[in-house]
């Protein structure tokens, strides 16, 4: 098996850039660019591409070159919730992805704002602590005690921002926040402005630009939708996200997704698909309760999502690095499995065993390969 290339800092995006992560505008910024140049629809007011070139950018191209580019696709699951999404986005109500943790609502989003306003920072984390300030601007307390009130004492927030210069606003995790404060959206998503009574004149009231819109995300396994008034429920259209229905997709897309994090920490190995295909079942298995072969196992009380079988393999791929011999096999996996199958009770222990007993033995014997060594590597897993 052929190995990897020893990385350079050329191949490596983060190396070159200096940062960890980069925004998805400058990730893919020679696809928004290429999109652009050769987008040639109408676009709504305040977009940067047309609703079809948006969408192209997120479920891609097709293998068509698109002004010398091609786009590949980045959201793997259903394109007609992409294009009701856009659709959303351009109308004058609000967009609201729910879904199980790790199906991609953030990443969507975030896909969302880069492809229609060139930026996708413009984020506000909802948490238990979010206060209104924090959604709708505050004070530079020093100008504010030396100047007073002005507009150059306001410290204006992500919403403020893209409310004034027309762009996405995203709002993380929603419904962490307390209904009262969640509330503030309701007059910005209706009326439209944004009201600033201890300024003067023009300054004490920002109208929205057009290219102005919120994208919100919510998790179904923290604090649930149902917490949310119904007024500002009615400001936003609703799109439920569902994992990975195909298992081919998700095969194609933890290999890819965990080779592209590997290969931006600079480290030497081989992840091969059949290691990936074994990781997904097992996911799979615990997720749903039934093998693909029809067999019951006992489900996971923990959610096991496509983005926890990418960092699994990103830990396992450098685990290998570090500690093995520069390939990615099934002790590794077996490992970092563990966490992700214990983070929420430590009682499924017995579920990852009972599971390893009987499926991973079976398959073991019959299918073999990377099952028989993972079958090998169940001493792995904590007494
Ligand atoms: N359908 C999908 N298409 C493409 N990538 C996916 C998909 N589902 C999961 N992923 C992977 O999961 C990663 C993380 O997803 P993301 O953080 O956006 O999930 P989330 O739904 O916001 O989760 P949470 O509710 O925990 O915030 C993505 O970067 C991607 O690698
Ligand atoms: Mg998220």
């Amino acid at each position: 098996m052929a190995k990897r290339k020893k990385k350079t800092s050329a191949a490596n995006g983060s190396m070159t850039t200096g940062m960890i992560r980069e925004p998805a505008e400058q990730r893919f910024a020679a696809e928004l660019t290429a999109l652009e140049s050769a987008d040639d629809r109408a676009k709504p007011a305040g977009w940067r591409l047309s609703p079809r070139a948006v969408r192209t950018f997120i479920c891609g191209s097709d293998g068509e070159s698109i002004g010398g580019v091609v786009i590949p696709r980045k959201f793997y699951g259903d394109d007609v919730l992409v294009e009701r999404a856009i659709v959303t986005l351009a109308s004058n109500r609000g967009l609201m992805m729910v879904g199980e943790p790790g199906t991609a609502k953030s990443m969507l989003s975030e896909l969302l704002a880069a492809a229609v306003s060139q930026t996708s920072t413009l984020a506000i984390q909802g948490t238990a602590a979010t206060t209104e300030d924090q959604i709708r601007y505050s004070w530079n307390y020093a100008l504010l005690l030396a100047e007073g009130p002005t507009p150059r004492a306001l410290v204006p927030s992500p919403l403020y921002t893209g409310m004034k210069q027309g762009q996405l606003v995203r709002f993380e995790e929603i419904t962490r926040c307390p209904p009262e404060v969640q509330d503030t959206l309701v007059s910005i998503l209706s009326e439209k402005v944004l009201m600033v009574p201890e300024l003067e004149g023009d300054d004490s009231i920002l109208f929205a630009q057009p290219g102005f819109n919120i994208i919100g995300t919510a998790n179904t396994r923290d604090r649930g939708v149902h917490e949310m008034s119904t007024a500002l429920k009615r400001r936003f259209n609703f799109e439920t996200v569902q994992p990975i229905a195909d298992p081919e997709e998700e095969v194609a897309l933890v290999q890819r997704e965990s080779g592209r994090l590997l290969d931006e920490s600079g480290v030497d190995v081989d992840v091969t698909r059949d290691v990936i295909e074994v990781l997904v079942d097992v996911f799979r298995d615990l997720r749903s309760g039934m093998t693909s072969d029809g067999m019951q196992v006992e489900r996971a009380s923990t959610v096991l999502s496509t983005a926890e079988a990418v960092s699994v393999t990103m830990s396992a791929g450098l685990d290998a690095s570090f500690y093995g011999d520069g390939q990615l096999g099934a002790a590794s996996i077996a490992r970092h499995l563990v966490g992700a199958v214990l983070k929420d009770n430590a009682d499924d222990l017995e579920k990852l065993r009972h599971y390893f007993n009987t499926v991973v033995k079976k398959r073991s014997q019959s299918v073999k390969g990377v099952w028989a060594d993972l079958h090998r590597a169940r001493k792995w897993l904590p007494r």
